[in-house]
Parts: C-alpha cells; sequence; structure tokens
C-alpha cells in the first residue's frame, strides 16, 4: 500500500475499517459539531454528504474543474471562515464525475491544511482501477503537518466485503479507534481473515490487472457510444479509471424525468442532483459503466427491443438518447 500511495505507514497508523464509509463516518465523529463547515467539491459523493451532516455540519461546495478543486476558492474560504474543521476531497476517479486531479493541487491542498491547520479527508476507494497513464502520488504522501486522513477499501479484492481502512498521523487513529469502539467494537474478522489468506495465496496484482482490462474496455464502449450517439449539447467526462462517467444535460433538462422514462425499460442511472449539497443540479447524471456487460452497453443488443423502429434505440446508452428526446421533444400520440 506505501508503494502504491507514495507513503511510509506503519500498524499504528492504520485503522481497519467497515469499508471506506466507515471512515468517514467515523471522520465526522472525531471532527464535527453542530455548525462546522466542510469545504468539499462541486458535485461531491452523495454518502460522505449524509454521513458528514449527520454530526450537525454544513457544505461550502468548492468549484472543481478537469484538474480538481479550485485551490485559490479554497483559500478564500478558509481566510474568511470560522468552524472549518474538515476538507473532504476525492482526488482520483472522483465520484461522481469521474475527474482526476493534476499533481499541483494536492501540493497546494496539503500546504493550506497546514497553513490554516484543518484536517483533510482524502477518500481514495478507487484508485487501483486506473485504466491509463501513471498512478498519482496520494495527498497523503505530501503531507508535513501529519493532516492528511485517507481512506480506502478492498473494493479491488470483491465489493461486498466491506473491509477498508483509514490511515494518518498516529495520535489521530488512536482518536479514531477510541470512537470505532463505541460504534462496532472490532470489524468482521471472518472477512479479514478470508481477504488476509487470499492476499497470501495468490496475487493481487494480477487480479487488479484483470478487472482493470475489463472496466476499461466497458468504459472505451461506453464513451465511444455516447461520442457517436450523444447531440453537441450534452457534455461528459471521459475517466481515464474508475467506475462511471458523469454526463451533464442543457440546464433546462431533468435528469430524473428521463430516469423516469428509462425505469420503464428496466435501465437506470443514478441523478446527481443531491450530489451538490447546497444547490440541486437536475441536469446531471452518472453512468456506471463498471456492472454493464459489453453487448449491453452498445446500441441494437437488448433483449427487450420488441420494436423494430426502436431498434437503434435498445441498448443502455441508445434507450438513454431515446429517454432525452422523449424528454426534450414530449411525444403527442393522438
Ligand atoms: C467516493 C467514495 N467513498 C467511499 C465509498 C464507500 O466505499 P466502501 O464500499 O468501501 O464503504 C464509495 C462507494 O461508492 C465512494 O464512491
Amino acid at each position: 500500500m506505501n508503494e502504491r500511495l507514495g507513503t511510509t505507514f506503519n500498524k499504528d497508523n492504520i485503522l481497519v475499517t467497515h469499508g471506506s464509509q466507515q471512515g468517514l463516518d467515523l471522520s465526522g465523529k472525531v471532527f464535527l459539531d453542530d455548525g462546522d463547515i466542510v469545504p468539499c467539491e462541486s458535485p461531491t459523493y452523495l454518502a460522505a454528504i449524509s454521513a458528514f451532516k449527520s454530526y450537525g455540519c454544513s457544505f461550502i461546495e468548492i468549484p472543481t474543474d478537469e484538474n480538481g478543486m479550485n485551490m485559490e476558492a479554497l483559500e478564500e474560504v478558509l481566510n474568511s471562515t470560522e468552524n472549518v474543521k474538515l476538507i473532504y476531497v476525492i482526488p482520483t476517479f472522483q465520484n461522481p464525475t469521474g475527474k482526476t486531479w493534476n499533481l499541483e493541487r494536492p501540493k497546494k491542498l496539503t500546504e493550506l491544511s497546514a497553513k490554516y491547520n484543518v484536517a483533510v479527508v482524502e477518500d481514495n476507494p478507487y484508485n487501483e482501477f486506473r485504466f491509463e497513464r501513471e498512478t498519482l502520488p496520494s495527498i497523503k504522501s505530501f503531507d508535513t503537518a501529519g493532516n492528511i486522513l485517507c481512506t480506502g477499501s478492498f473494493l479491488i479484492f470483491c465489493p461486498g466485503f466491506q473491509i477498508g481502512w483509514i490511515t494518518g498521523d498516529k495520535d489521530i487513529i488512536r482518536k479514531y479507534v477510541l470512537v470505532k469502539q463505541g460504534t462496532d467494537l472490532q470489524c468482521n474478522t471472518i472477512a479479514q481473515m478470508t481477504i488476509a489468506e487470499y492476499l497470501k495465496r495468490y496475487d493481487i496484482d494480477k487480479h487488479i490487472r484483470k478487472i482493470v482490462k475489463v472496466y476499461k474496455k466497458r468504459r472505451d464502449i461506453t464513451i465511444k457510444c455516447m461520442e457517436h450517439y450523444f447531440p453537441d449539447n450534452i457534455e461528459f467526462t471521459r475517466p481515464e479509471g474508475g467506475l462511471f462517467t458523469w454526463i451533464e444535460l442543457p440546464e433546462e433538462i431533468s435528469a430524473r424525468e428521463i430516469l423516469s422514462k428509462c425505469l420503464e425499460r428496466k435501465i437506470t442511472f443514478v441523478p446527481c442532483g443531491s450530489f451538490f449539497p447546497n444547490r440541486n443540479r437536475e441536469n446531471t447524471f452518472r453512468i456506471n459503466y463498471s456492472n454493464m456487460p459489453e453487448d449491453r452497453i452498445d446500441l441494437g443488443n437488448c433483449d427487450w427491443n420488441i420494436y423494430g423502429r426502436f431498434y437503434y434505440f435498445s441498448g443502455f446508452i441508445g434507450y438513454l438518447l431515446l429517454a432525452y428526446y422523449l424528454v426534450k421533444y414530449p411525444l403527442n400520440w393522438s
């Protein structure tokens, strides 16, 4: 793990958690109280919003572009806002956008966290799902003040085991150990033993290479279909890894309306309005290509296609496109 993240952790720096999600919840428990403020990317991971909100905080969304969170905007907030206790970021294959930060912003973020003495939670569950280019060092690897915490997950082994970790300075991790005892005493021992045995017997890197190949192929087909069939006014990300891509429709089109049309055909996706903690941008949604067999992503390959004229609108992307047009230009059947 140290090799992957560019860190130098030992066992005092790590707490095994019930998935990354528990690392987020414990971070709320350790750092947040009523009235505290959490700066985060805009948009950000919905379940982190829920976890932190339950400790009474509110959020300031920091503008985020192709290269990550805008550091000037973050500094302005840190300079002018009281009660900022925690900054939350997902720098690699972000959920929901699939975007990855460049190398400069993690360095700047560690500088700011030291200058303003604010903790940062770097949520990094998708680090290993990289399809192209080199893995970037984690934000934690630049940390000299001991303010950065980093969560990860054994999603790479198998989803559903819900075993993850949080790493950080040993004095902070000690606090996490204490609050975790109040939550669940310990993580599932059998699941941990199963993973440990797997790591002993098999080559996890070989397994990662295998799944990355599968996901990359699905990403490629999804992007190819979207490039080919989506009208120019629909924007989307081309992630270098991870499990999903993010789509922005014209302002006036609601992703929820498209979803309700898609559900009629058992096609689903995640509308992302609620991934913005302070304002719902309902023209956005997220597609997970990871869970969709290749022949069901492309157009014209779906078993429920009963109407000949819908032939070109029958795969996952195809029906999405059809639903988009049904919402934009409602049909008058009479
Ligand atoms: C950004 C992010 N953090 C944390 C999690 C939770 O991961 P885990 O299943 O390891 O609890 C997810 C899962 O979707 C995620 O996308």
